[in-house]
């Protein structure tokens, strides 16, 4: 079976495309919290590239498993409920489930689990790999990936690759800023456990788990700035992407 990604590169070549304009991809890679999404969305505008947020799709699953009465360990339900596809779309800044409007449904503490778990199941990785792909394949201009295998699994080819981190209060803070602004009722203590197991599970999980490409770079955001971090991380993919158009 030609891989969505193989079927995709095989187009571009029988349009004549050479190996030099395929699609640009920057991969962000890090545990919740490291100001990946905030990173990953300021360097898609900079660059001119289209933002995808992987963990937004793990978190449709979710949604949609709780939505339609699936446990989020149940393989044969998951397979189920993806193979006639998740009906997944992001309009602008907007996640679209289905036809309905899901951004902020997502987002809540109890999806945040039920991401953690479905994300965990073989199944549910297998399904959602080609769908990645295809998304960043597909972008008009380059596309800027963040989750938490884009530079090791999703797309290992990647032509630029950061891994963010930050420490685990550090990171817990922004959460916790970033739900509150939202209107979602969470204390510190909490999110900081939460983060803490989901973490542990994200990094111990044997299928996909969190690690950094050996070829990323990695950028320690504690206590920096996140305009200053997306400004160091413009400078060295610009720099990048140029060095290989030119090569
Ligand atoms: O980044 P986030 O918190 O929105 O991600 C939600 C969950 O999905 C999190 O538990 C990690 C998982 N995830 C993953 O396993 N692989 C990705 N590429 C993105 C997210």
């Amino acid at each position: 079976m030609v891989s969505p990604v193989r079927g995709a590169l095989a187009a571009r070549f029988a349009l004549g495309y050479s190996p030099a304009v395929i699609t640009p991809i920057v991969a962000i890679d890090g545990p919740a919290g490291a100001g990946k999404s905030t990173v990953a969305r300021q360097l898609a505008r900079r660059l001119g590239f289209t933002m995808i947020d992987t963990g937004a799709i793990y978190r449709s699953v979710a949604l949609a498993a709780r939505r339609g009465g699936v446990a989020w360990d149940d393989d044969a339900g998951l397979g189920k409920l993806l193979d006639g596809g998740l009906g997944l779309v992001f309009r602008e800044e907007r996640v679209i489930l289905r036809d309905h409007d899901v951004t902020e449904a997502i987002r809540t503490p109890e999806i945040s689990r039920g991401a953690s778990v479905v994300s965990a199941r073989p199944v549910v990785r297998e399904r959602l790999l080609g769908l990645q792909r295809e998304l960043g394949l597909s972008a008009a201009r380059g596309a800027v990936l963040e989750g938490r295998d884009i530079g090791t699994i999703v797309f290992p080819e990647a032509q630029v690759k950061f891994f963010l981190t930050a420490s685990d209060e550090a990171r817990a803070q922004r959460r916790y800023a970033e739900l509150s602004e939202k209107g979602i009722a969470v204390n510190l203590t909490d999110v900081l456990a939460d983060q803490r197991s989901r973490d542990k599970d994200d990094s111990e999980r044997t299928i996909a788990p969190l690690r950094a490409a050996p070829d990323a770079i990695r950028v320690d955001t504690t206590g920096i700035d996140l305009d200053t971090v997306v400004e160091r991380c413009f400078q060295e993919a610009s720099a990048r992407l140029q060095q290989l158009r030119q090569a």
